[in-house]
């Protein structure tokens, strides 16, 4: 709001030229905000910053909005807004709570991508939790977002689990393995397939038989797929995440396009035959002594791999999908993958420039020991028993909180707690950072977390089931006097930047930061200014800000994928 009022006065000052300028506004302890437009201009005009910042507020009009800008230290420009303002702003927020609707963009959203009869570990968990925040920030922008789930659900493998799924039973209870624990169905089939000739030969023949589209082979395939996604949908259903059958768009919806893809980047001159396989070399990509990394397309076996089928997402994405901006949500270690796919789309001309991709890298989850977490035992961990022990804990906290709940309202609260924290922990730190898995802080009430911030929406609910009031009842113009309330005023006033910024950044960790910011703003306010027992206008007014506080908490957490409980 204060950016374009800059803006103008630049104009004004120094020319329309200037009339797009950044005039660089924060959040400051010395105003509300303090605008650091001076400083660059004065460079370029061969001007005194000081000179230059009183030019900017003699053209400054802030009537109605800020008391008279001060310049200090060496041109700075500090606005201190006026009580009213912010109250008016806040009293005529509409249900988008400030937060802007975009210009529609068509945006596929790959993320989550478990794969057919393996366990999903915690960098799957990562991705599908930081994704799904992503599609619900970007959908609430305006956006039309289109989930991809690049499932792995074809390759080599295959052959070896149809062969064990056919050794086993498909009705048997090794088969729905799959479904509750697929690293011990994986683990078997592997072990088979090592320790039987005659099992790895019929596996080998079995793959042949796949790819050629065998119909019985395919039937087995599809029963694979099936078990798989029951146990994928489980996790997600567990976690309270968007993703749908609809949305798998699985590495082998792309099968019929491969041979195309390698003949046309064949004719375009890019990929040539390198040992008996077809690869693309790309400038600027090289390994140890200057050799050229090769992008394999096409094995030397005939088969196709990860490369090949990532080139047909872009070009179906781009071709099929029509889309502005392509996010691919993966783990930090495949960035060599992506860039070398990208630039290899880039070239054939799958990828127009006008089409942005974005690699939202996905930072490893580590134990306490700083290596990727695993079991006590060492082995990878059980997603499902990780977020069961979540609940769990959670439970304990709740029961200690409120011993005063019925058993029943605790045990309902517990999953939401139990799994808003874990969720919370992946979205609280920058995607591409690593960080520590400990559940004993994920947990607690205190500090920046899911139940923390859980908490402070219940604490508001509840002090409107005191008032016997609804919060959507609570519209009475809101009056600012004190500093906690304005505090928390402006903060609220701040909503709709951190939603664009999250849009736009693709940072959720943002709108975290900025929620713990609000929830502390309003601790304070509650500690300072009694709500309930106040005079009647003034309590009025105070419920009122209740109520907003109220709303963009519960829209936050909304964006972030993570319930609100009722009570806490
Ligand atoms: N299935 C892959 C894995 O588990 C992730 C796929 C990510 N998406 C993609 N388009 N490459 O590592």
């Amino acid at each position: 709001m204060l950016t374009e009022r800059f803006q103008r006065a630049l104009g004004k000052a120094f020319g329309d030229e200037y009339a797009d300028a950044d005039p660089v506004i924060r959040p400051s302890q010395f105003a509300d905000f303090q605008a650091n437009a001076a400083l660059a201009l004065a460079k370029k005009l061969g001007e005194k910053p000081r000179d230059v910042a009183e030019r900017i507020v003699e053209h400054l009009d802030l009537d109605g909005v800020a008391e008279a800008p001060e310049i200090s230290g060496p041109g700075f420009v500090n606005v201190r807004l006026t009580s009213a303002w912010i109250a008016a702003e806040l009293t005529g927020l509409d249900d988008r709570l400030g937060v802007p609707t975009q210009d529609r963009q068509v945006i596929p959203v790959d993320y989550s991508a478990p794969n057919v009869a393996k366990e999903m570990h915690v960098g799957h968990l990562r991705t599908t939790v930081v994704g799904d925040a992503l599609v619900r920030t970007l959908e609430h922008l305006g956006h039309d977002v289109v989930r991809q789930n690049h499932v792995g659900d074809w390759g080599t493998p295959f052959g070896m689990l149809i062969e064990h799924l056919l050794a086993v039973g498909e009705d048997s209870p090794e088969a729905q393995l799959l479904v509750t624990d697929p690293n011990t169905f994986y683990g078997a089939a592997r072990e088979e397939f090592d320790g039987d000739p005659a099992f790895a030969d019929r596996a080998r023949t079995r793959v042949v038989a796949l790819q050629a589209g065998d119909p019985d082979t395919l039937r087995l395939w599809d029963e694979l797929v099936d078990l798989s996604k029951q146990y994928f949908n489980r996790i997600y259903a567990t976690l309270g995440v968007t993703l749908t059958d609809a949305d798998l768009a699985g590495e082998s919806t792309y099968n019929a396009e491969l041979a195309q893809i390698c003949d046309e980047l064949e004719a375009a001159g890019l990929a040539t035959m390198s040992d008996g396989a077809l690869c693309v070399f790309l400038d600027g990509y090289t390994g140890r002594e200057g050799k050229p990394v090769p992008l394999i397309i096409r094995k030397s076996d005939g088969g196709y791999g990860y490369a090949t089928t990532d080139l047909a997402t872009i070009r179906h994405r781009v071709r099929d999908l029509r889309s502005d901006r392509i996010l691919y949500v993966i783990g930090a270690p495949q960035a060599l993958h992506l860039n070398m796919v990208w630039d290899t789309a880039r070239k054939v001309g799958w990828l127009p420039d006008d089409v942005e991709v974005v690699h939202v890298q996905i930072g490893n989850v580590l134990g306490a020991d700083r290596k990727i977490l695993r079991t006590r035992a060492g082995n990878p961990l059980k997603l499902m028993d990780l977020l069961e022990e979540a609940i769990a804990r959670a439970r304990e906290v709740v029961d200690e909180a409120r011993p005063d709940l019925d058993p029943g309202v605790r045990a309902a609260i517990a999953p939401q707690v139990g799994i808003g924290a874990v969720k919370y922990a992946d979205l609280a730190v920058a995607h591409d950072s690593e960080y520590v898995f400990d559940l004993d802080r994920m947990v607690s009430l205190t500090g920046n977390t899911g139940p923390y911030l859980q908490y402070a929406a219940a604490r508001i609910r509840s002090i409107f089931r005191t008032a016997a009031i609804s919060p959507d009842g609570a519209t009475t113009p809101i009056t600012l006097t004190e500093p906690a309330e304005r505090a928390l005023a402006l903060a609220l006033l701040e909503f709709g930047d951190v939603v664009v910024h999250v849009g736009d950044r693709l940072e959720p960790h943002r709108l975290c930061g900025y929620l713990f910011d609000l929830a502390q703003h309003f601790s304070a306010f509650y500690e300072q200014c009694p709500v309930l027992k106040a005079d009647s206008e003034v309590r009025a007014s105070r419920l009122a800000l209740c109520a907003v506080t109220l709303a963009v908490l519960d829209q936050g957490l909304d964006l972030l994928g993570i319930a609100r409980p009722e009570q806490m």
